[in-house]
């Protein structure tokens, strides 16, 4: 998808679309038209009322510029989120596709709906996801992907405000165009494969520590996890050094477990498929930093994903193993469907060992506790920062990948407290699962400011999810445009 702007909406298009305030008997920005054409569009907009969601499309007979007018209603002025013109989008962009049309109008809504800056990058990633399909493993793809002309008055802002949008959207899509893949098609090697290409193209050092290393340099936790599969482990670590020589980065840590069975503590075979998905934490990562760089970002961020494939063999890990952590914490394993934990904890401290970052941010689809919790639209987040967790809610705010806090504090490290291990890696019962899980990370970290993400819930499109236009079936991309707006707003 191609995407320029127009000053003026009287362009030639085969569909030119504004957006409608409820009941507000106007399109906003929308030229004049002929009599015959404006009594129709007065029709249309007192048959949609401007309601959420709502479109509306209107044919223009003869040879004329603009073929088909589009109403998208936005809802009432006082509902109006930071996601309404990006939902809106979306169900634009997928209109034009649907009537197959090789390009399609949008006119920005004037800034007392949404300020300029926000309301382009609110179209641009609701179209640029919203038409992102899943369709490599399908032999015919006929969906194409319109291009788009946003109509606003230039200036340098917007142009720059368009190219960040787009690299931003790229990314999510980068994360989701893994995430769904089948994990027949992608292990670990393939997923340190793709790391390997994407950072080459954009110029960031990328390393692969493989086995026998692992082992040897002592990730225990990945190493373990890892050994039941053929598909040996991998840690992949990426370096975007664009800040100043001695300014200690930022470290994101992603879990990329390319199939979780549960291993020896097999889980139920109902969904079981859905476990390709436990590689979202990971992909997210990759698809941050794919952005990172290509935003030339004045920083240091490490990105740093240890994945692995959970499966139930004769030399898998077992309940009652003990294992040594890469921080040199024991770990008493009690059930091997707990592996996230495992493999985070050695990246997490690997990341602050050898980069004392000033902050570590990781994502995981860690607990199936999180959606019990919170559901299928919210993510947790525990953290060890009170000036971190806020940063990342108002980040949230801006992009509404939404989360909400839950506590860390001693009760909950007691809970994984190993009778014959420093820890354990399952807490009480189902107690917590989710707190407990990230108490057995907190437990990698040493003092370095640190925030958990566990976006089990959110990682892909489930049962409860909302529908949202721009997250069509599959991987969601859910933490990329959270972490970028962190990142451009430090
Ligand atoms: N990958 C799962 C968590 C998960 C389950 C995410 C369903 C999304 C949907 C994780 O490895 C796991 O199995 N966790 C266990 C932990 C338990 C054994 C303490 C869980 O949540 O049941
Ligand atoms: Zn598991
Ligand atoms: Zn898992």
């Amino acid at each position: 998808m191609k995407i320029k702007t127009e000053n003026s909406a009287k362009k030639k298009t085969n569909l030119l679309c504004g957006f409608v305030l409820e009941n507000s008997n106007k399109v906003l920005g929308l030229p004049k038209f002929d009599s015959n054409t404006t009594s129709t569009i007065n029709q249309s907009l007192k048959d949609m009322e401007g309601k959420l969601g709502k479109l509306s499309i209107i044919p223009i007979p003869g040879k004329k510029p603009v073929q088909r007018i589009l109403l998208a209603g936005i809802g009432k002025k006082e509902n109006i989120t930071e996601d309404t013109i990006r939902f809106v989008s979306g169900k634009i962009a997928l209109k034009a596709r649907e009537l197959k049309l090789s390009e399609f109008s949008i006119i920005a809504p004037p800034s007392y709906v949404t300020e300029s800056i926000s309301a382009v990058s609110q179209i641009i990633e609701g179209a640029k996801m919203a038409l992102y399909k899943f369709d490599k493993f399908k032999t015919e793809k006929i969906e194409t992907s319109p291009n788009l002309t946003i109509i606003i008055s230039k200036s340098n802002k917007i142009s720059k405000a368009i190219k960040i949008s787009e690299i931003i959207a790229d990314g999510a899509i980068f994360t989701k165009s893994i995430a769904n893949l089948p994990p027949n098609e992608c292990t670990p090697t393939t997923l340190a494969n793709f790391a390997k290409n994407m950072s080459k193209k954009n110029k960031m050092k990328c390393s692969i520590i493989s086995e026998p290393e692992l082992k040897k340099k002592g990730f225990g936790g990945i190493s373990s996890v890892g050994q039941g599969s053929n598909n040996q482990p991998k840690l992949i670590i990426l370096e975007h050094s664009l800040g100043r020589k001695n300014e200690k980065p930022i470290v994101l840590v992603g879990k990329a477990v390319t199939f979780d069975t549960g291993g020896i503590s097999l889980k139920p075979g109902a969904a079981m498929d859905e476990m390709k998905f436990d590689k979202c934490g990971g992909c997210t990562v990759l698809g941050i930093m794919k952005s990172i760089s290509e935003l030339k970002l004045p920083i240091n961020v490490v990105g740093i994903v240890p994945s692995v494939e959970n499966m139930p063999g004769g030399e898998s890990y077992r309940p009652g193993d003990i294992i040594k952590l890469y921080s040199g914490k024991t770990a008493e394993i009690l059930n091997t469907d707990a592996e996230g934990r495992l493999i985070l904890a050695d990246a997490l401290s690997y990341g602050e060992k050898h980069y004392s970052p000033k902050t570590i941010i990781d994502f995981a689809t860690l607990t199936g506790a999180c959606i019990v919790a919170l559901g299928t639209n919210v993510a947790a987040i525990v953290s060890n920062d009170e000036k971190l967790t806020k940063k990342i809610i108002d980040s949230s705010k801006r992009t509404t990948e939404e989360v909400w806090e839950l506590p860390l504090n001693q009760d909950y490290m007691d809970m994984i407290k190993s009778d014959v291990a420093d820890m354990k890696n399952v807490g009480i019962g189902r107690a917590a699962g989710t707190i407990t899980a990230a108490a057995f990370l907190r437990n990698a970290i040493e003092k370095t400011p640190w925030i958990h993400i566990d976006i089990a819930g959110v990682a892909w499109t489930q049962g409860a999810t909302k529908e949202k236009s721009y997250n069509p079936k599959g991987a969601t991309g859910f933490g990329v445009r959270l972490i970028l707006d962190y990142l451009q707003n430090l």
